[in-house]
């Protein structure tokens, strides 16, 4: 049989290979309602263009809103001989009302039309994500605000390097996943100009309105370029590479969660709501889903990589590697919802131990040494770079006696630097650490309120 919708000059069937390596409506039925939006839209362009009669054009409405129906209950029998979701829904049209049906692709192409229904799709998906990061970021400042005060060490090489809060810690990740946020909102702004009526590749003959149809589809404007319009596919790129830096991020925020849930740390602990058990050793208590958010970070690059590997050699306009966009487009949307909903459920389920985060604070009492040298610095007025060298004679004799830096007496202290004074001890603890840090963007706990209020106002709003 040869295929009604491009058959015309083929006088057999498709091989059963080729029909394999073309068929797409596996995963394109995906853009079944936008399909169909794309549609309606196109078909009242045409009639109010009186390129179409009205007549038929209320046919083709009909017979779309059974299809719509259809679709949304699921009943919609899609065909893979069919080939794509946009012949299903023509060849479904036709068996509804007939003739009428084939008068639909009137001045547009497979190539415009595909276009049109993924922007549609990316662009529902991209405001998705952004309300999906909102939560996330809802649950961070809150879990912030809670542990405002809460000390904890922080790192750098992964060695105790000075005292924060652990409030701080995680409105980084508030600021990371604004940012996330702000990627897709851009992505959004560019990707919101309509391909409809670039025909196959170099317009049309027929009067069409394509600043009617761009309207009626929430687009900013038809793309300028017919050429363009029918071979790009930055907006599926960006969204991919948003996605990948977003998966970045949330694989570092499951990363630490791994470390901080550790017997050696200690930090967190999940309830067995997120905690996995082994089949052989009966102590342990996984944290699975932090694994897997970090692992599945991999697809969504390897989406990014398929994507940018399909576009790097097509010659303008379409060619058919441009059908392999959307398996890379859905399974990355599919991921990240999930690995955005894994993660909030984490950070609402995780209990903080207050205690063992900040006995680590202090660092086998060093990580106030900073906190020293400011202090030589501020109160002797001594240059910095020298306070850093006493400091360092100081941690040195700690060392020696196997102490903390406030378990050492004052005459320790005098016999490196005879000016030091009793004042000193204020400052070599956590806590006092942790609360002088109160530059802008600072750690302490004063800070940290602040930053959660202004971190609500910033943020706790959808896409503009
Ligand atoms: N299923 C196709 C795709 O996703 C639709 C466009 C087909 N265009 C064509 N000229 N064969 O790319």
């Amino acid at each position: 049989m040869t295929s009604k919708m491009w058959g015309g000059r083929f006088s057999t069937g498709p091989a059963a290979i080729m029909e394999e390596i073309n068929v797409s409506v596996g995963f394109d039925h995906r853009l079944a309602k936008q399909d169909v939006r794309g549609s309606r839209a196109h078909c009242s362009m045409l009639v109010a263009q009186g390129i179409i009669s009205k007549e038929d054009g209320e046919a083709i409405q009909g017979g779309l809103t059974r299809v719509e129906k259809e679709v949304a209950e699921k009943s919609f029998h899609f065909k893979r001989r069919l080939e794509d979701v946009h012949m299903n829904i023509e060849s479904r049209l036709a068996d509804l009302i007939g003739e009428p049906a084939g008068r639909l692709h009137t001045a547009r192409s497979r190539n415009d039309q595909v276009a049109t229904d993924f922007r549609m799709w990316v662009r529902a998906a991209l405001e998705n994500i952004d309300e999906e990061l909102m939560k996330l970021q809802s649950v961070l400042i809150d879990k912030a605000e809670a542990h405002a005060g809460t000390i904890m060490p922080g790192f750098t090489h992964l060695q105790v390097a000075q005292p924060v809060t652990f409030g701080h810690h995680l409105l980084a990740y508030v600021e990371m996943v604004g940012r996330d946020r702000g990627r897709f909102v851009d992505a959004r702004k560019r990707l919101n100009e309509c391909p409809l009526g670039a025909g196959a590749i170099a317009g049309t003959s027929f009067p069409i309105d394509r600043h009617m149809t761009a309207e009626k589809l929430d687009f900013d404007r038809p793309m300028a370029n017919s050429m363009d319009a029918v071979s790009d596919r930055d907006f599926a790129l960006e969204f991919l590479a948003a996605g990948s830096i977003l998966a970045t991020h949330l694989s570092r925020m499951a990363e630490e969660m791994v470390l901080w849930c550790s017997s050696q740390f200690g930090f967190i602990r999940f309830t067995d709501a997120f905690s996995t058990g082994s089949s052989m050793m009966p102590q342990k208590r996984n944290p699975d889903a932090a694994e897997l958010v970090r692992g599945k970070a991999g697809r969504i690059f390897g989406a990014l990589t398929t994507l940018l590997t399909v576009m790097k050699g097509l010659p303008l306009t379409y060619s058919k590697d441009m059908q392999e966009d959307k398996e890379a487009v859905f399974g990355a949307f599919d991921t990240l919802e999930l690995c955005i909903a894994a993660m909030m459920g984490m950070v609402l389920d995780m209990q903080p131990d207050p205690a063992r985060m900040s006995a680590a604070a202090a660092g086998g009492g060093f990580a106030v040494a900073t906190d020293l040298a400011d202090w030589l610095t501020a109160k002797l007025s001594i240059p910095f770079r020298e306070s850093h060298h006493i400091t360092g004679r100081v941690v040195k004799v700690a060392e020696q006696k196997g102490c903390t830096l406030a378990e050492l007496s004052l005459s320790d202290m005098q016999e490196i630097e005879p000016r030091i004074t009793q004042a000193v001890f204020s400052v070599l603890t956590a806590e006092a650490s942790a609360a002088s840090r109160t530059s802008f963007g600072g750690t302490a706990p004063a800070n940290v309120r602040a930053q959660v209020a202004a971190a609500r106002e910033r943020f706790l709003k959808v896409m503009p």
